[in-house]
């Protein structure tokens, strides 16, 4: 008996010293399996007690009971202890530096072109009026791009246009690249009827290449067409618009007789603004003036070539180059750069993807 007593000494000794050394979760788990685990050392003596005789028992009951008692209470301490220093280690090598700067998010990281942005906020101002958008083709036949508009064969103003052509088809017909926005005021003339109340964004073609002109641009049309559209409504419209475009409360505006084959009356408009500092130009202010766009009544024959009875029928029109506007609301000097695809130039004259122009939020 004593022999047992002196060997359960030894071995709680032994355990003692196993639970002591053990450095990480795992190593005190192996230690508690190999204790008191179903097969452990101490679940082993205890099964020899089912042998013992009774008084035997009656001793060693307790001093195996005892033992496995102090080595579970051993083990659990040892574990909690363990599972603490882990947690602070984690703690200590997973720590998130918050004051470190945010990564951008790849959204963040793409930029939006300044005439997506321009367009954009077109739509918003003009959606706001009341104004739908219409699309037409880029390629387009000779009759949609002048004739329909008033431009007789063999007139002028077809030889300023600076008209990129295609080769004759198998019929004869030479289509070109739109010159103007202007052929979809016919095809919706043609495709809906009045009231009529649309803006047409899109891309037009000139052989014109230096700062402030490239082979391709931008423009966006204007068409009213009911009963009783008029200068005045035309006026209204122009204004409202380039106030909310600059973002100025107000802003003077020049109209000046001009001509277009598909107006009549034409009118050139100015706005005013400021060109003293170099290098930069105010609107809504100062003594200077510069043209923006081209408007006037839509003249009878072009209503009459949409299908429309000019006695019954009237509207006004406009034209206006968005990338002119972009670089003067934006202040980027070069037309040029606008199609070179440099992401350097993107990156700092572009739009972040997230912040749509609206009306109540503010269009830049
Ligand atoms: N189509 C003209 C151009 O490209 C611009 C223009 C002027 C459009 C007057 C219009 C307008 O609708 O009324 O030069």
């Amino acid at each position: 008996m004593t022999d047992t007593m002196q060997e359960i000494d030894a071995l709680e000794t032994r355990l003692m010293a196993e639970i002591a050394a053990t450095g990480d979760e795992d190593a005190i788990e192996a230690v508690r399996i190999a204790a008191i685990g179903k097969k452990g050392s101490v679940s082993e003596m205890m099964k020899s007690l089912g042998k013992m005789d009774a008084d035997e028992r009656q001793i060693m009951g307790p001093a195996l009971n005892g033992l496995k008692t102090r080595i579970t209470d051993a083990v659990a301490e040892r574990k909690s202890e363990l599972h603490k220093k882990a947690v602070d280690r984690r703690l200590a090598t997973e720590k998130v530096d918050v004051t470190l700067p945010v990564r951008p998010s790849p959204a963040e990281a793409g930029k939006i072109h300044p005439i997506s942005q321009v367009m954009d906020e077109l739509t918003a101002i003009f959606a706001d009026m009341g104004f739908t958008v219409a699309e037409g083709p880029d390629v387009e036949t000779d009759y949609y791009n002048f004739t329909a508009l008033n431009f007789p064969d063999g007139h002028p103003a077809r030889e300023m246009h600076d008209t990129f052509f295609f080769n004759a088809d198998e019929n004869g017909e030479r289509k070109v690249l739109r010159t103007h926005t202007s052929p979809v005021q016919i095809r919706t003339m043609e495709a809906q009827e009045p009231p009529i109340r649309i803006i047409i964004p899109g891309k037009t073609y000139r052989q014109d290449s230096d700062p402030t002109h490239t082979p391709m641009f931008h423009q966006l049309e204007g068409l009213v067409v009911d009963k009783t559209a008029n200068l005045a409504n035309l006026k209204w419209t122009l204004e409202e618009f380039c106030k909310a475009f600059f973002e100025v409360p107000s802003l003077n505006m020049r109209f000046r007789p001009s001509y277009f084959p598909f107006t009549e009356p034409s009118l050139e408009v100015d706005i005013q603004c400021d060109r003293s500092k170099p290098g930069e130009v105010r609107f809504g202010e100062g003594n200077d003036w510069m043209e923006i766009l081209g408007c006037g009544m839509v003249n009878p024959n072009v209503l009459r070539a949409g299908g429309l009875d000019p006695d019954v029928y009237q509207g006004f029109a406009w034209g206006i180059g968005i990338d002119r506007i972009a670089m003067l609301k934006y202040g980027m000097p070069d037309l040029r750069a606008f199609f070179d695809a440099d992401v350097r130039w993107l990156k700092h004259y572009g739009f972040r993807p997230i912040d749509m122009p609206t009306l109540f939020a503010g269009l830049s």
